[in-house]
């Protein structure tokens, strides 16, 4: 803050904006319109998109005084890894798109090894996961796994993610198939099905051997055998196959039942991730932050990601507040890509960090304990 005001006094301007209205509409100017439709879009008329940001209005925290919050520490220990915030970056598929050069993925990743803010790498990468997580630097990054109906393939992304040193697994539940997205269905457009966006497929394999020719060669036959590979839909017994093929520590994405988090510690699953996917995938449901807090309560001490509606850093302060272990940025990044590349990915996270450590600050919260034993009211 203080770096912005004194560069200020000098006439300097900030290259990027620093709220996410002006953020969303530079991201959105630069884009190309089928890539924005992509992005910005949801499912159905997309009422739990709009619900999920609105949901951050109904509550409030209630800030304490005197409390010692000149100094914070806004640190986290997730599955025994110390990360310096509480922030990680959601999988984005395809999030290449939003790139000049297309290599989104390893921008991200740069972002990451800059802010020590984890990158959640999409199975939907545009770059191959070995290549993205070599970027990472020092600071830990997690595979997103979207579960292939070919049980080899799934092992590899697996194994893949184990050897690039990827440290958990996140399997996403509530993508085996697409949702209804109007604004895509008008475009016609899946962006997966694009030139090469299938590259962390098109660089396994398992993936290969299913080919007569290679992608290069014959590149819409791999995505036709993409097509029929893309999703399974897993079943409870599933997770113990899943569970069989690694160490690390393995997430659900896409949980809000508190049976369901109850029935994912039976079958050894590490962590929870709630998201309603930002209301991509169905419409009609309830705003994830509406239904953390039984998700958190069911959870007991398995920690708790989560996602859908984060646009500030008091937005994250609230899911914090609510029970949330870390908060997951999403569509914001991918503007803030749009815009600036890594860079702009760096300004945004660091922004939305200033604002959480700012708001504990003044709200008396020195540690993110403390803001999680906040009081939250409805507004
Ligand atoms: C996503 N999301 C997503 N999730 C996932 O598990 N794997 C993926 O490949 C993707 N791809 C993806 C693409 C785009 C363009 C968006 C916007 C989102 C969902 C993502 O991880 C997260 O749940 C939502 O972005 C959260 O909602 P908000 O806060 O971005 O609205």
């Amino acid at each position: 803050q203080n770096e912005i005001y004194s560069a200020g006094i000098n006439g300097i301007v900030p290259k990027y904006p620093f709220d996410y209205v002006s953020l969303e509409r530079a991201g959105s100017e630069v884009l190309p319109w089928w890539v924005l439709s992509y992005v910005a879009g949801g499912a159905g008329d997309e009422q739990t998109q709009r619900a999920n940001v609105a949901a951050f209005r109904k509550y409030g925290i209630v800030p304490r005084m005197l409390n010692g919050a000149y100094e914070r520490d806004l640190s986290i220990s997730l599955f025994g890894i110390d990360l310096p915030t509480p922030l990680f970056m959601c999988p984005i598929g395809v999030i290449g798109l939003c790139a000049l050069d297309f290599h989104g993925d390893v921008q991200i990743a740069k972002a990451a090894a800059l802010t020590g803010v984890p990158m959640v790498a999409s199975t939907l990468m545009m770059d191959p996961m070995e290549e993205v997580a070599s970027h990472f630097g020092d600071t830990p990054g997690f595979f997103q796994l979207y579960t292939p109906r070919d049980r080899d393939l799934a092992a590899s992304f697996v194994a893949r993610a184990e050897r690039s040193g990827f440290k958990a697994i996140v399997i996403t539940l509530d993508t085996w198939t697409t949702g209804w997205r109007p604004r895509d269905l008008n475009t016609g457009n899946l962006p997966e099905l694009r030139g090469y966006c299938l590259e962390n497929y098109f660089t396994d394999d398992i993936f290969l051997r299913r080919l007569d020719r290679s992608p290069k060669e014959d590149l819409n036959a791999a995505r036709l055998e993409w097509l029929k590979i893309w999703g399974n839909s897993l079943q409870w017994e599933d997770l113990d196959w899943l569970r069989s093929l690694t160490k690390l520590p393995l997430l659900l994405k896409g949980i809000c039942h508190p049976d369901d988090v109850r029935r994912a510690r039976d079958h050894g699953i590490d962590g929870i991730y709630c998201s309603n996917h930002g209301g991509r995938q169905a419409n009609g449901g309830l705003p994830a932050l509406d239904v953390l807090p039984e998700v958190v309560e069911a959870a007991g001490d398995m920690p708790v990601l989560f996602d859908s509606g984060i646009r500030s850093g008091s937005d994250a302060a609230k899911a914090i507040a609510m029970g949330a272990t870390a908060v997951g940025i999403g569509r914001p990044y991918a503007y803030a890509l749009a815009v600036g590349g890594t860079d702009g990915v760096v300004h945004y996270l660091r922004s939305a960090l200033a604002e959480l450590d700012l708001l504990m600050a003044i709200d008396g919260f020195p540690t993110l304990r403390d803001l999680a034993a906040a009081e939250v009211r409805a507004v």
